[in-house]
């Protein structure tokens, strides 16, 4: 498997992106302002991740997703860590990213990585996105804040 950079001329990969994130103008928008990463294997796309600057020492992972039938591989975290090398030879000082506060595996990955909770956003998911998001059982309304500092 390897990851690389996706060209201008080549449609990112929506489905899975849209596994990350339920809303299309938010993922465009972001598509646009950074830069898109794809981890392929034989031609197929089984991962992606997007990472924007955020302010000028911090690049925020906006996007990171694996198909279905190929999680808890492992590929997730190399996707993770390939984020956090490009913010790194880009000469950021932190890497930042959020999520719900009913991702618990997601939570759980980002620490595993060495992100730490830096905040939290109360009814983000609530006053940004239309539908109830449900997740274990659990609403998603806060956004967490994670930050991992790599100089
Ligand atoms: N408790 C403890 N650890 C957990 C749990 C849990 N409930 N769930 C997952 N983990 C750990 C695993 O044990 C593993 O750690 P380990 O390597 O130490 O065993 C790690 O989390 C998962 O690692 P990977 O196998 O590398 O992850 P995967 O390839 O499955 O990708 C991802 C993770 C990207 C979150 C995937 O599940 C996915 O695509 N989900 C749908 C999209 C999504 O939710 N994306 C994130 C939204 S937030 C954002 O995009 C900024």
């Amino acid at each position: 498997m390897k990851i690389r950079r996706l060209q201008l001329d080549e449609m990112p990969p929506y489905d899975l992106l849209l596994l990350a994130d339920p809303s299309r103008e938010l993922v465009e928008t972001y598509i646009s302002e950074g830069e898109c990463y794809v981890a392929e294997e034989n031609d197929n796309i089984l991962g992606v991740f997007v990472i924007v600057p955020l302010t000028k020492e911090t690049m925020e992972i906006k996007n990171i997703a694996v198909c279905e039938d190929k999680h808890g591989q492992g590929i997730g975290k190399k996707l993770l860590q390939e984020a956090i090398g490009v913010a790194k030879s880009n000469g950021y000082d932190n890497v930042e990213i959020g999520t719900g506060n009913s991702s618990i595996g997601q939570l759980a990955l980002y620490q595993k990585c060495g992100f730490s909770i830096s905040g939290v956003i109360k009814d983000f998911f609530i006053h940004h996105y239309d539908e109830v998001i449900m997740e274990n059982g659990i609403q998603c309304k806060d956004m967490i804040r994670l930050r991992l500092e790599i100089q």
